[in-house]
């Protein structure tokens, strides 16, 4: 009965690849071949995925399976973006890609302003070009800074309070101009040169 069963397997074994069965004493022994089954071998944990045991501890893997038991599903070609093979061909995608290998990239709400949906550590991301920024590249970079409650509102452009100008909302706005080369220093606020003063450093002191 085992003998019987045991060279039928031994010939689909062989059929399948090239081996030997070693199942008695008078098995064929030393002879080099790719494969060498032992009919009597134990694996254990068992071989996973169908996967053949062929000495102690030795898992021959079917197509698509490696790993000591065959536990590991071998997706070729290989999933992309931290994508886990789950069988042959089946990949498990990280949130936000997908595609059959995970290579497709999809940004939620997409990327504004030429910003490109890339996959950084496992998740769909927006890279920005330099003069915007925010997670959908929606917000406008303004290297200069925009003071005094300005806003950047384009690349480079600040929109500034009334009160303010320049290009970084720096220059105070007096609406009734410094006179006698009194200087504008926050708005509507006149630092004078001696020896003038008052709002727009119209007075000049008396100093004797
Ligand atoms: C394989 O393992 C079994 C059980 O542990 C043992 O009886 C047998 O001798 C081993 N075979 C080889 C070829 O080492």
């Amino acid at each position: 009965m085992f003998n019987q069963s045991f060279s039928l397997l031994c010939m689909a074994m062989m059929a399948l690849l090239t081996g030997v069965c070693l199942g008695g004493s008078d098995s064929p022994r030393g002879v080099s071949l790719p494969f060498v089954f032992d009919l009597n071998a134990v694996c254990d944990p068992p071989c996973r995925h169908a996967g053949i045991c062929i000495r102690n501890s030795t898992c021959l893997c079917s197509r698509g399976y490696e790993g000591e038991t065959c536990q590991y599903a071998n997706c070729e070609p290989k999933c992309k973006n931290g994508g886990e093979c789950l069988r042959p061909g089946k990949c498990r995608c990280p949130p936000g890609l997908g595609g059959k290998y995970c290579e497709k990239v999809a940004c939620d709400g997409g990327c504004w302003n030429g910003g490109e949906c890339v996959a950084v550590n496992l998740q769909a991301k927006c890279i920005c070009p330099s003069s915007w920024t925010g997670s959908k590249c929606q917000e406008a970079v303004c290297p200069q800074g925009c003071q005094n409650g300005g806003s950047c509102v384009a690349p480079g452009i600040c929109s500034c309070p009334e009160t303010w100008l320049g290009g970084a909302c720096h220059i105070a706005v007096c609406k009734k101009p410094c006179l006698n080369g009194g200087k504008c220093v926050s708005p509507d606020k006149c630092r004078c040169r001696s020896p003038f003063s008052g709002p727009q450093c119209e007075y000049r002191k008396n100093l004797f």
